[in-house]
């Protein structure tokens, strides 16, 4: 296949054919790693609500525009089609708190939301099937995702509502909750996320578990072709530049 103008593939090396071996263990977090759920947020009025999906309406619009919105959702799309897949199920761990009291930290959320549902959206994902989860989230997030329609679950509920035909977006989520909280068991058709799975030796992890962690990334990638989308979010590249697509590794993607 050539290459579209609006992505650059990353080097495809040949990789294992069998299907990738999701750990069949959980690695248990420690409580240490595990952030508290926010419980002093007051009831968010009506309109407080509006603005946020006045917001967010503004968001998803300036997403579909911009240069990584329009890479992202064409290359999914395209990487999709190329491999007769079709998603089944939207997933989002990590987007932060769009009642943040900052509102650069509330921006940022409600942009990768606004991500979030427009990908969901151009590959045809139904609103039942969209789930997100971080522990984060205040009333005035469940009131969000309530008026939007979106299911809100608890660690580790989203890893089990992922499922082999999901996509499963994690703006910069850590990598260590990542490896632990939310990969294992876990083979998603596509991932949205940052880029330094492929190569650990960049993780400063510390732990008992690092080996484990390692063993998480090395089997998840182990079938899987990454994208690196290297449009920029014009806006602020900050909010998602530097995340990568991985999709699963399919004949096409070894080199020739
Ligand atoms: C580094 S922040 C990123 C927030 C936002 N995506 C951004 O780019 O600003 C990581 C987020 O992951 C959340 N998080 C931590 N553990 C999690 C888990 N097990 N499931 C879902 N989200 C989690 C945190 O509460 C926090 O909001």
């Amino acid at each position: 296949m050539g290459e579209e103008p609006w992505t650059t593939v990353g080097p495809r090396k040949r990789r294992t054919r069998r299907r990738s071996t999701a750990l069949a263990v959980a690695i248990p977090a420690p409580a240490s790693a595990l952030p508290t759920p926010s419980t002093s947020a007051p009831a968010p009025s009506p309109s407080e609500i509006e603005r946020l999906l006045a917001t967010l309406s503004a968001q998803r619009t300036s997403f579909g525009r911009s240069a990584f919105g329009r890479a992202l959702c064409a290359s999914a799309a395209a990487e999709l089609s190329r491999r007769r897949a079709t998603v089944r199920s939207a997933v989002c761990v990590g987007l932060g708190s769009a009642g943040r009291a900052e509102p650069a930290l509330r921006a940022r959320s409600l942009a990768q939301l606004a991500g979030f549902l427009e990908v969901a959206g151009a590959l045809g994902v139904a609103r039942e099937a969209l789930v997100v989860q971080d522990p984060a989230f205040t009333a005035v997030d469940g009131a969000l995702f309530a008026a939007l329609g979106v299911r809100v679950v608890q660690d580790p509920q989203a890893r089990e509502c992922v499922g082999a035909a999901g996509f499963l977006f994690a703006p910069f989520l850590e990598g260590a909750v990542l490896l632990r909280c939310v990969l294992p068991g876990v083979d998603p058709l596509l991932y949205v996320g940052c880029e330094d799975l492929a190569d650990m030796k960049y993780q400063p992890f510390v732990g008992s578990d690092v080996e484990l962690m390692r063993q998480v990334a090395r089997e998840f990638m182990a079938n899987r072709t990454e994208i690196k989308i290297r449009e920029e979010f014009e806006p602020d590249k900050y909010i998602f530049t530097g995340l990568s697509m991985y999709l699963k590794s399919i004949e096409d993607d070894e080199e020739t």
